[in-house]
């Protein structure tokens, strides 16, 4: 199990590496889920990541990069069926966890709608079906398709799999528009799911994890005879694209889809306000969610008034204008067996529960990180101790306090370790740290292998058919001893050959799969290399500044043979690249074994360097600043109109500013601007550029 630094603990470029390993492991599971249906995490578990990368993108809002997660929906697609593009796309959902997010929610888009009667806000409340969404397109009120929501532009055509679905409507019941989406989630009611499985464990067949995969699993079928005999059920939640305007308002919207003869879920309620909200959804989990047929992860709170939702707009992959308000984090005890240590890739050594093991929403928890010495002394968690421990927030559980009461008479304060638990070497504390760290760096095994795990690793070159337990034997044999040896394996196929599990074609995918990696962007290079402070982001930056490894080589060797300031200060001009990052880079490579081992790595390896993406739009050159009180739209709304044209917003004047925009009372910027030269654009004047 892997420990992460909270959010509110992360350096700028800690995030940034941060950013970027949650980047990758939200992409894999998306691609088991959507794709697979075959989640390796629970739903709980997938949340958790999601909400840590949003954490961090809020707090280093400039970190955030086009291919964030929160800007992708879903995933790509890869399968037999036909794809059919979503005419509007089917966006996700943010999620908020307690009555402070609702209240950010709303609070927020009030100001954004320049609107301030609290009591007055039409809300919607509705369960969050835990399902697959489904888009529904009708011609003339006739059924035409069905699609799932794949990437949320382009989905898998599965109509002949959802005509079965008997709540699906063929056609409308009534007149309808001439083209219109229906928006909806397909389900499997609890009972039903039981059967089904009982069912297929008599017919060997496929055993679902949860009701959910097995509506997925039924859904995506090739063969539409198979979904007939499953259990599916539809509800309706909304419209996507439409062709003429019905209504602006949601309630009005759903009594529609009934009378189309759409089933829209029976505990959809309208609200004026947030405390209206926040007491049905205490009300919800108190009385009404466990009496349920089948599973909701939360509840869906939206604006009610279309008119505003079209307004709101969306961020990325989500609308402003609605978000999953999910049930709380359950809080589980259990007992404390032992504590073990670890040693890190940077000799940092973390203590871990180990738990009798619990379930936690789902999922078995048999440990839980202790972060470090102050953490273990601050819970003065004792062997044998029974613990509170909660899943919210981070991917890995966490220990929220000792339940003192049940605690033995005889127990004892538990120290941290004094040696590595891999190499037994003295651990020292670094000034201004709170780790205690292994300096074996190049005798201690767990670190030799963590760096070498990590070096062929996803993060890494991507070294496919080669894995943690075979670097284990390889270094264990002496096969391997640094990065380098890796690219020697070829001259040892013989040998390996005679080792357990390796078999002729499985070492020839291996050899194959390392003359691959040979060719490698000069900044994942870098960042396998696990230099502390250099993540996948800092590497990039060191990649964009040196544009190629022959120059950034060079610059470590002048750097080490003679650091001198003008060498940092080169790097820490640059933005992102502060003191820590400069210091961990000359650290690393003024160990001349590290350093050699570098300049030979470099001669296996054939570098290609990225160009960066170029944007486009009616805005595009423009650098952007709004000053003043605007009348007609609030600040962010003239905002996200600026950026949805391609245009760049700034805070400050500055000579790179192109445009200024002021509303009533500017002050000193518009003055600064003035004196810069800068085109000066009053908000009548902005609101006719936008609308042409
Ligand atoms: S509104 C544009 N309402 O939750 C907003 N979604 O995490 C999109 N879901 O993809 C959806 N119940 O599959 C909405 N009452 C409800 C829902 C609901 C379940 C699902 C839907 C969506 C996912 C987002």
């Amino acid at each position: 199990m892997t420990m992460h630094t909270p959010v509110d603990d992360l350096l700028p470029l800690e995030a940034r590496s941060e950013l970027e390993r949650l980047k990758k492991t939200i992409s894999y599971h998306d691609n088991l889920y959507y794709q697979q249906d075959a989640p390796e995490i629970s739903d709980e578990d997938y949340d958790i990541l999601r909400q840590r990368n949003i954490a961090i993108e809020k707090k280093f809002p400039e970190l955030v990069t086009d291919n964030s997660p929160e800007k992708r929906i879903g995933t790509n697609i890869t399968s037999d069926f036909k794809k059919i593009s979503h005419k509007q796309p089917m966006l996700s959902l943010a999620n908020g966890f307690d009555y402070h997010d609702l209240s950010d929610f709303i609070k927020r888009n009030q100001r954004f709608l320049n609107d301030h009667d609290d009591d007055n806000i039409p809300l919607s409340v509705e369960p969050k079906i835990d399902g697959l969404s489904v888009s529904l397109y009708y011609e003339n009120g006739h059924l035409i398709y069905g699609a799932t929501r794949g990437d949320g532009r382009v989905g898998e055509d599965v109509t002949a799999n959802v005509i079965t679905i008997g709540d699906v409507p063929k056609f409308f019941k009534q007149s309808s528009p001439l083209a219109i989406e229906i928006r909806g989630e397909i389900y499997m009611e609890k009972d039903a799911f039981i059967a089904l499985n009982e069912m297929q464990k008599q017919e060997y067949g496929k055993i679902f994890a949860n009701a959910r995969n097995a509506a997925a699993g039924s859904l995506r079928q090739l063969d539409s005879a198979i979904t007939a005999k499953r259990p599916l059920r539809f509800f309706a939640y909304g419209i996507g694209y439409i062709d003429t305007q019905i209504t602006n308002n949601l309630q009005q919207q759903y009594d529609l889809l009934k009378d189309w003869g759409f089933i829209t879920n029976e505990h959809n309620c309208f609200f004026n306000n947030i405390d209206a909200v926040w007491s049905y959804y205490q009300q919800f989990i108190a009385n009404i969610r466990d009496g349920l047929n089948y599973d909701i992860d939360g509840l869906v709170i939206k604006y009610a008034d279309i008119h505003s939702q079209k307004r709101l707009g969306q961020v990325a992959r989500a609308p402003r204008w609605a978000i999953a308000l999910k049930f709380p984090a359950q809080i589980c005890e259990t007992q404390l067996q032992n504590i073990t240590f670890q040693t890190g890739r940077t000799g940092i050594v973390t203590p871990v529960a180990e738990l009798a093991p619990i379930d936690i929403n789902g999922v078995i928890v048999k440990r839980a990180t202790l972060h470090n010495d102050d953490e273990m002394k601050r819970l003065d968690i004792r062997l044998g101790d029974y613990v509170r421990i909660y899943r919210a927030g981070d991917v890995i559980p966490k220990i929220e306090s000792v339940v003192i009461e049940k605690r033995s008479k005889d127990s004892e304060p538990f120290a941290f370790t004094k040696q590595c638990p891999s190499c037994n070497s003295i651990l020292r504390r670094l000034e201004n740290e709170s780790a205690w760290r292994c300096l074996n760096s190049h005798d201690c095994r767990a670190q030799i292998l963590n760096h070498l795990q990590y070096f062929i690793s996803r993060d890494g070159l991507d070294i496919s058919g080669l894995g943690k337990k075979q670097i284990e034997a390889f270094y264990d044999t002496g096969l391997i001893k640094n990065y380098v040896d890796i690219f020697h394996l070829h001259h040892h196929s013989n040998h390996i050959l005679k080792m357990d599990g390796w078999g002729p074609q499985s070492v020839k995918n291996m050899i194959q799969a390392i003359e691959k990696a040979r060719d490698v962007d000069f900044s994942v290079f870098l960042n396998a290399l696990g230099i502390q402070h250099i993540g996948e982001s800092a590497a990039m930056q060191l990649a964009d500044i040196f544009e190629t490894a022959e120059k950034f080589q060079q610059f470590i060797t002048d750097f080490v043979t003679n650091k001198n300031d003008n060498k940092s200060q080169f790097l820490t001009q640059h933005d992102q690249i502060g003191d820590a990052l400069v210091n961990a880079l000359y650290n690393y490579f003024s160990d001349t074994i590290r350093y050699n081992n570098f300049i030979v790595l470099c001669n296996e390896l054939r570098f290609t360097v990225q160009k960066k993406p170029i944007e486009n739009g009616l805005l595009t050159s423009e650098h952007i600043v709004f000053t003043g009180t605007l009348n007609a739209i609030s600040r962010a709304e003239a905002k996200k109109i600026a950026e949805n044209l391609g245009a760049k917003v700034h805070n400050i004047i500055s000579k790179n500013v192109t445009m200024l925009v002021y509303g009533d009372k500017a002050g000193s910027k518009l003055t600064k601007a003035q004196t810069l030269g800068i085109k000066l654009v009053s908000e009548e004047e902005w609101l006719q550029i936008i609308e042409t």
